[in-house]
């Protein structure tokens, strides 16, 4: 049976599945799990290179772990819980870890003392030692590199008295091959680019231009300049422009209007003043659930679509409010809208082992995002909790009655802007989930399952899986089979966190 005939007649006998109710049949296969692709994209112009987003919550995704999630090939959505500058300050810190290209170095001035320098980098929290510095007419003169601070030990000596003043510079145009090789002659560290009025047009950095040329970034999501990806979510109204205009100005790579309810008019108003106002950045939308509200979110110019209503781990939308629709069914449902348009589809929560990112993909979805999954690793935020032996990290719902009291962001999400404390109806719970150790680790498992799974479909690449999947209707009995039986657990595997995992 077709993957379209088995969710056609689910759909006849008017039942929706979710994760625990299906498996994927198996197929002939000559794929290697190892060998096989598993790139794909958030949304029309943002690519991944592992499928796996991190959700755009408190708990989870702020720069350290979006950095990280990008180095490891996916994609960080950086939540709303902050005020946008501070948002916007997580997205640079994420941009500016890598750079392939810089094209607006900081430069400080001839005339400055190496006490300002020191103090300005303090203030900018600049993690960086190297400096073009320029004439009072903003001409290079010279570079104040790391050696430059270490040997300067009165700090209110002026940058050109301790400048290294012999600079090796290059044209606007050079490209990140010709810039490695100049310096690779050169043995200089710093590149500066100057135009033919002297003026700095951008800088090249050794470590980054090695770094790029000998491959070891290239499983990393970076974009065209060299610089890692990342997103950030907004909500709707006036205020989510104004955010809007600060992630972009910190050149984050995609906007995600983050709703609970994305088939609604503040939402498509906000996606249309977004793409009328800029025309190059992508712009998310969701959540959703229903294909009818996945045509109209295609139909308003959405670059991508979540969906998810209800099915995450700490949320009680469906409980509360009695809707939604179980995650599998309304993937593929939607994907029958999203795929022909070309729109990619993001299946948001409701994960509980690698095995779902498999059922996700297979049903037509081209990531996934997770918060509970990747909430309990080192890179997300907030310490770790020792408890009853075991190590644990804080997690909470946005829509949570704590984060909806810090947060307006969070009231907004929920449509609860303008509600007093008392007045709020709380769509999550908070809690905590098991200490996982590092992102690293951890996205190399799922990752792993994954792989394993489309070697047994027998899929080389996700468009592939897409064709190829199909599905069982598991009962509990099977449900019961595919778990471990039978047996006590001695030893627990990282990929199979029986103990603490609610089967
Ligand atoms: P998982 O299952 O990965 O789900 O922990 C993460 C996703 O859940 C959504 N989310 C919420 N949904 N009430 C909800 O109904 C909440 O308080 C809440 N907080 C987050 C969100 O889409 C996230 O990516």
């Amino acid at each position: 049976m077709s993957k379209q005939r088995f969710f056609e007649r689910m759909e006849d006998l008017g039942l929706a599945l979710t994760y625990d109710d299906v498996r994927l049949k198996t197929g002939y296969s000559e794929v290697l799990p190892h060998e096989l692709s598993i790139a794909s994209k958030f949304s029309r112009n943002i690519p991944l290179q592992i499928p796996v987003v991190s959700a755009a919550m408190d708990t989870v995704t702020e720069h350290t772990l979006a950095t990280e999630m990008a180095r490891l090939g996916g994609l960080g959505i950086i939540h709303r819980g902050l005020k946008p500058e501070l948002q916007a300050a997580h997205v640079a810190k994420v941009k500016n870890h890598l750079n392939g290209l810089i094209e607006n170095p900081t430069c400080v001035h001839a005339t400055d003392t190496i006490e300002s320098v020191l103090n300005r980098k303090e203030e900018e929290e600049l993690s960086f030692h190297s400096f073009p510095v320029l004439d009072s007419e903003n001409r290079l003169v010279g570079i104040l590199t790391h050696n430059d601070f270490d040997f300067c030990t009165d700090t209110s000596r002026s940058v050109q008295e301790v400048m290294t003043k012999k600079v090796i510079s290059a044209a606007p145009s050079t490209t990140l091959a010709e810039a490695f090789d100049i310096m690779q002659k050169s043995k200089k560290k710093l590149l500066p680019l100057v135009d033919d009025n002297g003026l700095v047009a951008g800088l090249y950095v050794f470590s980054d231009v090695e770094r790029v040329q000998s491959g070891q970034s290239a499983n990393f999501n970076l974009d065209a300049r060299g610089q890692l990806r990342v997103g950030a979510a907004i909500g709707t109204g006036d205020g989510a422009l104004y955010r809007a205009e600060q992630l972009i100005n910190a050149n984050v790579d995609v906007l995600v209007v983050d709703t609970a309810h994305g088939d609604s008019k503040p939402v498509y108003d906000t996606l249309k003043a977004i793409k009328d106002n800029y025309t190059s950045i992508d712009v998310v939308a969701g959540n959703i659930s229903e294909p009818e509200s996945a045509k109209r979110l295609v139909d308003a110019g959405a670059d991508g679509i979540k969906l998810g209503q209800g099915p995450g781990s700490i949320c009680t939308t469906r409980i509360i409010a009695g809707i939604g629709s179980p995650q599998v069914s309304a993937v593929y449902k939607c994907s029958q809208i999203t795929g022909p348009a070309g729109v990619p589809l993001c299946a948001d929560g409701g994960l509980r082992y690698s095995g779902d990112i498999t059922i996700a993909l297979g049903a037509g979805a081209h990531s996934v995002m997770m918060g509970s999954m990747l909430a309990g690793t080192e890179e997300s935020p907030g310490r770790r909790i020792f408890l009853n032996g075991r190590q644990w990290k804080y997690y909470r719902g946005m829509g949570s009655l704590s984060a909806m009291i810090e947060s307006s962001s969070s009231r907004e999400r929920y449509r609860q802007r303008d509600l007093s404390a008392e007045r709020l109806v709380p769509e999550g719970v908070e809690g905590m989930v098991a200490y996982k150790g590092v992102l690293e680790d951890v996205l190399f498992q799922y990752v792993g399952g994954l792989r394993a799974g489309m070697g047994y479909v027998g899929a080389a690449n996700i468009q592939e899986l897409h064709e190829k999947a199909d599905f069982h209707r598991i009962t509990a009995a099977g449900k019961a089979e595919s778990h471990p039986h039978d047996i006590q657990i001695t030893k627990e595997t990282s990929n199979y966190p029986g103990s603490v995992s609610n089967k």
